[in-house]
Protein backbone atom coordinates (compact mmCIF):
# COMPACT_ATOMS: atom_id res chain seq x y z
CA UNK A 1 0.00 0.00 0.00
CA UNK A 2 1.19 3.28 -0.96
CA UNK A 3 2.29 5.61 2.07
CA UNK A 4 0.87 8.89 2.52
CA UNK A 5 3.16 11.81 3.32
CA UNK A 6 2.42 14.62 5.00
CA UNK A 7 2.49 17.98 3.15
CA UNK A 8 3.58 21.17 5.37
CA UNK A 9 2.97 24.06 4.10
CA UNK A 10 5.31 27.21 5.47
CA UNK A 11 4.56 30.20 3.06
CA UNK A 12 3.37 32.00 5.49
CA UNK A 13 6.71 31.40 8.27
CA UNK A 14 9.39 30.82 5.70
CA UNK A 15 8.10 31.89 2.82
CA UNK A 16 6.96 35.72 3.85
CA UNK A 17 11.00 35.78 4.73
CA UNK A 18 11.34 37.23 1.38
CA UNK A 19 12.12 40.85 0.95
CA UNK A 20 8.92 42.72 -0.17
CA UNK A 21 6.93 39.34 0.18
CA UNK A 22 5.22 40.77 3.59
CA UNK A 23 1.58 40.15 3.66
CA UNK A 24 -1.35 42.12 6.14
CA UNK A 25 -3.42 39.89 8.63
CA UNK A 26 -6.12 39.81 6.06
CA UNK A 27 -4.22 38.66 2.95
CA UNK A 28 -2.73 35.89 5.31
CA UNK A 29 -6.42 34.52 6.48
CA UNK A 30 -7.26 35.04 2.46
CA UNK A 31 -4.10 32.47 1.91
CA UNK A 32 -4.65 30.15 4.63
CA UNK A 33 -8.25 29.84 3.50
CA UNK A 34 -6.66 28.69 0.15
CA UNK A 35 -4.33 26.59 2.19
CA UNK A 36 -7.16 24.70 3.38
CA UNK A 37 -8.84 24.41 0.11
CA UNK A 38 -5.78 22.97 -1.38
CA UNK A 39 -5.82 20.11 1.58
CA UNK A 40 -2.64 20.70 3.41
CA UNK A 41 -2.10 18.66 6.28
CA UNK A 42 -0.18 21.67 8.60
CA UNK A 43 -0.07 25.10 8.35
CA UNK A 44 3.03 27.13 9.69
CA UNK A 45 1.30 30.47 10.35
CA UNK A 46 3.99 32.60 11.39
CA UNK A 47 6.92 33.64 14.38
CA UNK A 48 4.77 34.87 17.06
CA UNK A 49 7.70 35.62 18.85
CA UNK A 50 8.94 38.36 16.56
CA UNK A 51 6.39 40.65 16.73
CA UNK A 52 2.93 41.49 17.67
CA UNK A 53 1.35 41.85 14.07
CA UNK A 54 2.71 38.46 13.41
CA UNK A 55 0.95 36.96 16.87
CA UNK A 56 -2.35 38.26 16.32
CA UNK A 57 -2.00 37.02 12.42
CA UNK A 58 -1.21 33.36 13.73
CA UNK A 59 -4.14 33.68 16.04
CA UNK A 60 -6.65 34.46 13.20
CA UNK A 61 -5.64 31.80 11.08
CA UNK A 62 -6.34 29.41 14.01
CA UNK A 63 -9.80 31.32 14.61
CA UNK A 64 -9.96 31.12 10.44
CA UNK A 65 -8.81 27.68 9.46
CA UNK A 66 -7.66 25.93 12.70
CA UNK A 67 -10.77 23.77 13.02
CA UNK A 68 -9.78 21.79 9.89
CA UNK A 69 -6.13 22.08 9.83
CA UNK A 70 -3.50 21.68 12.44
CA UNK A 71 -1.60 24.96 12.49
CA UNK A 72 2.23 25.15 13.69
CA UNK A 73 4.14 28.45 14.97
CA UNK A 74 7.93 28.32 14.94
CA UNK A 75 9.75 29.34 18.21
CA UNK A 76 13.73 29.51 19.62
CA UNK A 77 14.42 27.02 22.31
CA UNK A 78 13.39 29.72 24.97
CA UNK A 79 10.48 29.49 26.80
CA UNK A 80 8.77 33.06 26.15
CA UNK A 81 9.11 32.08 22.33
CA UNK A 82 7.40 28.40 23.44
CA UNK A 83 4.99 30.48 25.60
CA UNK A 84 4.39 32.90 22.56
CA UNK A 85 3.86 29.87 20.35
CA UNK A 86 1.06 28.28 22.90
CA UNK A 87 -0.91 31.25 23.26
CA UNK A 88 -1.37 32.07 19.48
CA UNK A 89 -2.27 28.25 18.76
CA UNK A 90 -4.16 27.21 21.69
CA UNK A 91 -7.32 27.21 20.66
CA UNK A 92 -6.72 24.83 17.06
CA UNK A 93 -8.05 21.42 16.80
CA UNK A 94 -4.44 20.21 16.09
CA UNK A 95 -2.24 22.76 17.31
CA UNK A 96 1.63 22.10 16.66
CA UNK A 97 4.27 23.75 19.07
CA UNK A 98 7.75 23.72 16.30
CA UNK A 99 10.76 24.47 18.04
CA UNK A 100 14.26 25.14 16.07
CA UNK A 101 17.87 25.01 17.53
CA UNK A 102 21.16 24.48 15.30
CA UNK A 103 23.38 21.18 15.51
CA UNK A 104 26.14 22.36 13.13
CA UNK A 105 29.33 23.56 14.58
CA UNK A 106 28.92 27.05 12.67
CA UNK A 107 25.74 27.13 14.93
CA UNK A 108 26.88 25.99 18.07
CA UNK A 109 30.39 28.09 17.93
CA UNK A 110 29.48 31.41 16.03
CA UNK A 111 25.32 31.45 17.10
CA UNK A 112 25.60 30.30 20.42
CA UNK A 113 29.48 30.52 21.63
CA UNK A 114 28.41 27.58 24.18
CA UNK A 115 29.38 24.00 24.34
CA UNK A 116 27.67 21.32 22.56
CA UNK A 117 26.15 19.63 25.38
CA UNK A 118 24.88 22.80 26.69
CA UNK A 119 23.35 23.58 23.23
CA UNK A 120 21.80 20.29 23.21
CA UNK A 121 20.67 20.82 26.87
CA UNK A 122 18.97 23.90 25.80
CA UNK A 123 16.80 21.82 23.12
CA UNK A 124 16.30 19.44 26.00
CA UNK A 125 14.64 21.46 27.92
CA UNK A 126 13.37 23.36 25.63
CA UNK A 127 11.06 20.35 24.41
CA UNK A 128 10.47 19.28 28.04
CA UNK A 129 8.95 22.77 28.76
CA UNK A 130 6.80 22.55 25.26
CA UNK A 131 5.44 18.91 26.26
CA UNK A 132 3.82 20.51 29.92
CA UNK A 133 1.57 22.89 27.31
CA UNK A 134 0.86 20.61 23.99
CA UNK A 135 1.41 16.68 23.22
CA UNK A 136 2.59 17.72 19.57
CA UNK A 137 6.23 19.12 19.70
CA UNK A 138 8.30 19.56 16.59
CA UNK A 139 12.02 19.75 17.05
CA UNK A 140 14.08 20.91 13.92
CA UNK A 141 17.62 20.37 14.03
CA UNK A 142 18.73 23.33 11.86
CA UNK A 143 21.54 23.26 9.90
CA UNK A 144 21.32 19.48 9.62
CA UNK A 145 23.06 19.19 6.30
CA UNK A 146 26.49 20.01 7.70
CA UNK A 147 26.36 18.62 11.00
CA UNK A 148 28.90 16.38 12.52
CA UNK A 149 26.45 12.96 12.40
CA UNK A 150 27.05 11.58 15.56
CA UNK A 151 26.39 14.93 17.29
CA UNK A 152 23.41 15.53 15.09
CA UNK A 153 21.95 11.70 16.07
CA UNK A 154 22.83 12.57 20.02
CA UNK A 155 20.53 15.24 19.82
CA UNK A 156 17.76 13.79 17.93
CA UNK A 157 18.13 10.63 20.15
CA UNK A 158 17.93 13.33 23.19
CA UNK A 159 15.21 15.74 22.00
CA UNK A 160 13.33 12.79 21.39
CA UNK A 161 13.06 11.01 24.72
CA UNK A 162 12.35 14.18 26.18
CA UNK A 163 8.83 14.35 24.09
CA UNK A 164 9.68 15.53 20.37
CA UNK A 165 7.02 14.09 18.36
CA UNK A 166 8.40 15.34 14.66
CA UNK A 167 12.05 15.41 13.62
CA UNK A 168 12.55 17.91 11.29
CA UNK A 169 15.95 17.75 9.42
CA UNK A 170 16.04 20.98 7.20
CA UNK A 171 19.15 21.82 4.71
CA UNK A 172 18.95 24.91 6.01
CA UNK A 173 21.33 26.72 3.43
CA UNK A 174 20.22 24.36 0.33
CA UNK A 175 23.79 22.80 0.46
CA UNK A 176 22.55 18.94 0.33
CA UNK A 177 22.60 17.18 -3.12
CA UNK A 178 20.02 14.23 -3.28
CA UNK A 179 22.03 10.84 -2.67
CA UNK A 180 24.29 12.17 0.49
CA UNK A 181 20.53 13.87 1.26
CA UNK A 182 19.05 10.74 1.05
CA UNK A 183 21.37 8.60 3.19
CA UNK A 184 21.40 11.26 5.70
CA UNK A 185 17.59 10.25 6.38
CA UNK A 186 18.09 6.83 5.61
CA UNK A 187 20.48 6.80 8.68
CA UNK A 188 18.24 8.60 11.32
CA UNK A 189 15.38 6.07 9.98
CA UNK A 190 17.18 3.44 11.14
CA UNK A 191 18.01 4.59 13.96
CA UNK A 192 14.31 6.08 14.67
CA UNK A 193 13.02 2.67 14.30
CA UNK A 194 15.95 1.07 16.85
CA UNK A 195 14.67 3.50 19.74
CA UNK A 196 11.10 2.20 19.17
CA UNK A 197 9.51 5.80 19.76
CA UNK A 198 6.66 6.88 17.78
CA UNK A 199 8.10 9.59 16.02
CA UNK A 200 7.95 11.43 12.41
CA UNK A 201 10.64 11.84 10.22
CA UNK A 202 9.92 15.07 8.40
CA UNK A 203 12.36 17.11 6.17
CA UNK A 204 12.66 21.24 5.11
CA UNK A 205 14.83 22.04 1.97
CA UNK A 206 16.17 25.37 0.48
CA UNK A 207 16.94 26.05 -2.71
CA UNK A 208 20.23 27.67 -3.14
CA UNK A 209 21.65 25.10 -5.50
CA UNK A 210 18.27 24.35 -7.32
CA UNK A 211 18.27 21.00 -5.52
CA UNK A 212 15.22 21.10 -2.93
CA UNK A 213 12.77 19.37 -4.97
CA UNK A 214 15.05 16.91 -5.92
CA UNK A 215 16.77 16.29 -1.96
CA UNK A 216 13.17 16.29 -0.82
CA UNK A 217 12.17 13.33 -3.12
CA UNK A 218 15.09 11.68 -1.91
CA UNK A 219 14.70 12.08 1.36
CA UNK A 220 11.03 10.68 0.67
CA UNK A 221 12.65 7.78 -1.22
CA UNK A 222 14.76 6.80 1.99
CA UNK A 223 12.11 6.98 4.57
CA UNK A 224 10.66 10.67 5.16
CA UNK A 225 7.14 10.82 5.96
CA UNK A 226 6.66 14.68 5.92
CA UNK A 227 8.06 17.25 3.81
CA UNK A 228 7.55 21.36 4.75
CA UNK A 229 7.35 23.67 1.72
CA UNK A 230 5.66 26.65 -0.04
CA UNK A 231 4.26 27.72 -2.65
CA UNK A 232 6.08 28.73 -5.73
CA UNK A 233 8.87 27.47 -3.81
CA UNK A 234 9.11 31.15 -2.62
CA UNK A 235 11.40 31.92 0.76
CA UNK A 236 14.78 33.63 1.57
CA UNK A 237 17.37 33.65 -0.89
CA UNK A 238 16.67 30.84 -3.81
CA UNK A 239 13.82 30.09 -1.56
CA UNK A 240 12.06 26.34 -0.26
CA UNK A 241 11.17 23.49 -1.94
CA UNK A 242 8.15 24.53 -3.68
CA UNK A 243 5.22 22.11 -2.92
CA UNK A 244 3.71 21.89 -6.59
CA UNK A 245 6.49 20.32 -7.48
CA UNK A 246 6.89 17.51 -5.06
CA UNK A 247 3.38 16.74 -4.68
CA UNK A 248 2.90 16.34 -8.61
CA UNK A 249 6.66 14.68 -8.60
CA UNK A 250 4.97 11.78 -6.38
CA UNK A 251 2.05 11.70 -8.13
CA UNK A 252 3.29 11.87 -11.60
CA UNK A 253 5.95 8.94 -10.36
CA UNK A 254 3.57 6.82 -8.14
CA UNK A 255 4.88 3.99 -9.62
CA UNK A 256 8.53 5.22 -8.09
CA UNK A 257 8.13 6.54 -5.12
CA UNK A 258 4.67 4.25 -4.09
CA UNK A 259 3.48 7.08 -1.65
CA UNK A 260 0.73 9.58 -2.12
CA UNK A 261 -0.49 13.01 -0.52
CA UNK A 262 -3.83 14.33 0.08
CA UNK A 263 -2.98 17.36 -1.70
CA UNK A 264 -5.82 18.36 -4.37
CA UNK A 265 -3.63 18.89 -7.09
CA UNK A 266 -6.88 20.67 -8.83
CA UNK A 267 -5.70 23.52 -7.04
CA UNK A 268 -2.32 24.20 -7.35
CA UNK A 269 -2.93 26.80 -10.05
CA UNK A 270 -5.29 28.73 -8.06
CA UNK A 271 -2.82 28.65 -5.04
CA UNK A 272 -0.20 29.96 -7.48
CA UNK A 273 -1.40 32.84 -9.06
CA UNK A 274 -3.32 33.88 -5.57
CA UNK A 275 0.04 34.02 -4.11
CA UNK A 276 1.57 36.06 -7.03
CA UNK A 277 -1.35 38.20 -6.73
CA UNK A 278 -1.36 38.76 -2.91
CA UNK A 279 2.66 39.23 -2.72
CA UNK A 280 3.20 40.76 -5.97
CA UNK A 281 6.22 38.49 -6.60
CA UNK A 282 5.63 36.86 -10.43
CA UNK A 283 6.52 33.27 -11.50
CA UNK A 284 9.44 32.52 -13.78
CA UNK A 285 7.38 31.72 -17.27
CA UNK A 286 9.13 28.24 -17.32
CA UNK A 287 8.96 27.34 -13.80
CA UNK A 288 7.45 23.35 -13.46
CA UNK A 289 4.15 23.07 -12.59
CA UNK A 290 3.23 26.48 -12.32
CA UNK A 291 4.67 28.46 -14.54
CA UNK A 292 3.19 30.55 -17.51
CA UNK A 293 4.67 28.47 -20.18
CA UNK A 294 4.36 24.80 -18.12
CA UNK A 295 2.07 23.64 -20.64
CA UNK A 296 2.75 25.41 -23.25
CA UNK A 297 4.10 24.00 -26.39
CA UNK A 298 5.56 25.89 -29.64
CA UNK A 299 7.74 23.44 -31.77
CA UNK A 300 5.43 22.23 -34.57
CA UNK A 301 6.85 18.74 -34.11
CA UNK A 302 5.72 18.68 -30.52
CA UNK A 303 2.00 20.25 -31.57
CA UNK A 304 1.68 17.36 -34.59
CA UNK A 305 2.72 14.73 -31.75
CA UNK A 306 0.08 16.30 -29.12
CA UNK A 307 -2.92 16.64 -31.85
CA UNK A 308 -2.48 12.80 -32.55
CA UNK A 309 -2.50 11.88 -28.68
CA UNK A 310 -1.42 14.12 -26.22
CA UNK A 311 0.69 11.65 -24.00
CA UNK A 312 2.94 11.91 -26.83
CA UNK A 313 5.05 14.95 -25.07
CA UNK A 314 2.81 15.51 -22.04
CA UNK A 315 3.47 13.75 -18.78
CA UNK A 316 0.44 15.39 -16.94
CA UNK A 317 -2.68 17.67 -17.74
CA UNK A 318 -3.06 21.24 -16.87
CA UNK A 319 -6.55 20.47 -15.71
CA UNK A 320 -4.98 17.85 -13.03
CA UNK A 321 -3.20 20.91 -11.47
CA UNK A 322 -6.28 23.03 -12.00
CA UNK A 323 -4.36 25.21 -14.87
CA UNK A 324 -5.78 26.26 -18.50
CA UNK A 325 -5.94 23.42 -21.34
CA UNK A 326 -2.80 22.96 -23.25
CA UNK A 327 -1.81 25.17 -25.23
CA UNK A 328 -0.59 25.46 -28.56
CA UNK A 329 1.76 28.73 -29.44
CA UNK A 330 1.55 29.10 -33.25
CA UNK A 331 5.39 30.06 -35.01
CA UNK A 332 6.96 29.85 -37.73
CA UNK A 333 8.01 26.20 -36.32
CA UNK A 334 4.83 25.29 -36.02
CA UNK A 335 3.75 22.57 -39.13
CA UNK A 336 0.62 22.30 -40.96
CA UNK A 337 -0.96 20.10 -38.56
CA UNK A 338 -1.32 22.80 -35.52
CA UNK A 339 -1.91 25.55 -37.78
CA UNK A 340 -4.86 23.59 -39.36
CA UNK A 341 -5.99 22.45 -36.00
CA UNK A 342 -6.05 26.44 -35.03
CA UNK A 343 -8.04 26.99 -38.41
CA UNK A 344 -10.64 24.16 -37.54
CA UNK A 345 -11.18 25.46 -34.39
CA UNK A 346 -12.43 28.78 -35.48
CA UNK A 347 -14.96 26.86 -37.59
CA UNK A 348 -13.11 27.34 -41.33
CA UNK A 349 -13.07 24.62 -43.45
CA UNK A 350 -9.69 23.14 -44.63
CA UNK A 351 -10.62 20.39 -47.02
CA UNK A 352 -9.06 21.90 -50.30
CA UNK A 353 -5.66 21.14 -50.16
CA UNK A 354 -4.64 23.47 -52.20
CA UNK A 355 -6.28 26.72 -50.75
CA UNK A 356 -4.88 25.64 -47.48
CA UNK A 357 -1.03 25.51 -48.67
CA UNK A 358 -1.67 29.13 -49.96
CA UNK A 359 -3.26 30.27 -46.31
CA UNK A 360 0.01 28.24 -44.52
CA UNK A 361 2.64 30.11 -47.02
CA UNK A 362 0.89 33.12 -45.35
CA UNK A 363 0.69 31.88 -42.00
CA UNK A 364 4.37 31.22 -42.41
CA UNK A 365 5.28 34.94 -43.85
CA UNK A 366 3.53 36.20 -41.16
CA UNK A 367 4.96 33.88 -38.09
CA UNK A 368 8.00 34.64 -39.32
CA UNK A 369 7.48 38.90 -39.46
CA UNK A 370 5.29 38.52 -36.13
CA UNK A 371 7.20 35.33 -33.98
CA UNK A 372 3.79 34.66 -32.22
CA UNK A 373 0.61 34.32 -34.12
CA UNK A 374 -2.61 34.91 -32.05
CA UNK A 375 -6.33 33.51 -32.65
CA UNK A 376 -7.07 36.87 -33.80
CA UNK A 377 -4.52 36.93 -36.82
CA UNK A 378 -5.52 33.41 -37.49
CA UNK A 379 -8.94 34.77 -38.21
CA UNK A 380 -7.90 37.43 -40.21
CA UNK A 381 -5.90 35.72 -42.34
CA UNK A 382 -8.29 32.87 -43.22
CA UNK A 383 -11.34 36.37 -43.50
CA UNK A 384 -8.34 38.69 -45.83
CA UNK A 385 -7.30 35.15 -47.57
CA UNK A 386 -10.24 33.95 -48.58
CA UNK A 387 -12.42 37.37 -49.65
CA UNK A 388 -9.21 37.72 -51.93
CA UNK A 389 -10.06 34.53 -53.48
CA UNK A 390 -13.63 35.48 -54.07
O1 LIG B 1 15.63 26.56 7.11
C1 LIG B 1 15.47 26.22 8.29
O2 LIG B 1 16.33 25.60 8.91
C2 LIG B 1 14.22 26.59 8.93
C3 LIG B 1 13.88 25.93 10.22
C4 LIG B 1 13.14 26.85 11.12
C5 LIG B 1 13.11 24.67 9.97
O3 LIG B 1 13.44 27.32 8.36
ZN1 LIG C 1 13.82 27.30 6.19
Amino acid sequence: MNRKIIVLDTTLRDGEQVPGAKLNVHQKIEFAQQLKRLHVDIIEAGFPASSAGDFQAVQEIVRNVGDTVSITALARAVQSDIDAVYESIKLAQNPLIHIVLGTSNIHVEKKFNRSKDAVMQMGVDAVKYAKTLLPQVQYSTEDASRSEFEYLWKTIESVVKAGATIINVPDTVGYAVPDEFGELIRKINERLKNLNEKVILSVHCHNDLGLATANTLSAIKNGAEKVECTINGLGERAGNTSLEEVVMGIRVRENHYHCTTQINTKELFKTSRLLTHLTGLDVQVNKAITGENAFAHSSGIHQDGLLKDKQVYEIMSPEEVGADSMELILTARSGRHAFKNAVEKMGFDTSDAEDFEGLFQKFLALADAKKEVYDHDVFYLVNNHRSLEE
